[in-house]
């Protein structure tokens, strides 16, 4: 998909954490008529308000996903609409049959409608026996959670559409995604986000996972830039479509705490362990090997700890000053 006047966009998922953010990034860059938001939930929030077209939809119903490409003749889809790790170990069936099935139905439209499609998978998609430090692009794929299971599933769906049909699939593998929008909605990594609500508004979290849990990170803008570079990229550069290795920072709790400390010296972090989650997170990549995004298409991140760390709380502290917090 190139960088054309012509490019509608229908995003699935637009309340969540990664679609509210990549709604209002893509309507600045294609012009917000441009830009079909959509979500099975109402934008009560008013999150995407004044930002183009919002629209319910539910990618289980196949004929609502062929209503929307047709009347807005949409040419390229960000299916973001999703199940996260932490909420698909506690109801693995109704996570499956969303995430697959949502899948499903946006491919096989995409495939009758001819539209391009960004599907998002995760360092979830990896698991035990998969090398967890510098973890390569192609590796053993085990994992162990249901949400691990639909995102290496997705991954080789769209590999199957784009090799038995041409449709144009392309996707990234995200590591856990530090925003201060949308709230993650029940993942394993979402500590590194809670962690900077509780450190402006108590000055003390209590993580839940285990203080040396070294996760791949990455924040938000950083997130959006590699969707959107992916999906402009030259095809012809492409070898591999699906599922490309993105990485920017890996760190552990304590490491982020102690950057946290850098800007509010009497943050204070203890740990309440969750199982689940910590047995989720032992099974992820320290951090991922994401070379071959930089080769093909020219993945750069640009925000270290340091600097993510300094904009999240710059921004929650302005919000937390205005009482918007
Ligand atoms: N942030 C996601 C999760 O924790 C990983 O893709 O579920």
């Amino acid at each position: 998909m190139e960088n054309s006047s012509n490019t509608k966009v229908l995003i699935t998922g637009a309340l969540g954490q990664i679609g509210s953010e990549l709604s209002i990034a893509l309507g600045n860059r294609y012009g917000s008529d441009n830009v079909i938001a959509s979500d099975i939930r109402d934008d009560t929030e008013g999150r995407l308000s004044g930002n183009g077209i919002f629209m319910h939809l539910d990618v289980l119903s196949f004929e609502e996903i062929e209503t929307v490409l047709a009347k807005y003749g949409i040419t390229v889809i960000y299916h973001l609409a999703a199940m996260l790790s932490a909420v698909a170990e506690k109801d693995p069936q109704r996570a499956w049959k969303i995430n697959m099935g949502g899948l499903y139905n946006v491919l096989e439209a995409v495939r009758k409608h001819g539209c391009s499609i960004f599907f998002p998978s995760s360092i979830g998609a990896f698991g035990l026996g998969t090398l967890l430090d510098g973890t390569p692009q192609d590796a053993v794929m085990r994992p162990s959670s249901m949400y691990g299971v639909t995102k290496v599933s997705g991954e080789l769906l769209c590999d199957y559409y784009h090799g038995r049909y041409g449709v144009d699939t392309r996707g990234v593998r995200y590591p856990g995604i530090i925003s201060n929008g949308a709230m993650p909605g029940g993942g394993t990594t979402d500590y590194a986000v809670e962690i900077f609500y509780a450190a402006i508004r108590e000055k003390r979290y209590t993580c839940f996972l285990e203080k040396d849990t070294s996760l791949d990170m990455m924040y938000m803008p950083d997130a959006i830039k590699a969707a959107i570079d992916l999906m402009e990229a030259d095809p012809n550069r492409l070898h591999h479509r699906n599922a490309f290795n993105v990485s920017a920072m890996h760190f552990t709790p304590e490491d982020l705490a102690a950057e946290i400390k850098k800007h509010i010296p009497d943050f204070e972090m203890d740990y309440n362990v969750d199982p689940i989650r910590q047995k989720i997170a032992d099974s992820w990549p320290n951090y991922m090997d994401d070379s071959t995004a930089r080769r093909e298409w020219g993945w750069k991140p640009v925000y270290t700890i340091e600097s993510m760390t300094e904009d999240m709380l710059r921004i929650l502290r302005k919000r937390y000053d205005e009482g918007l917090l």
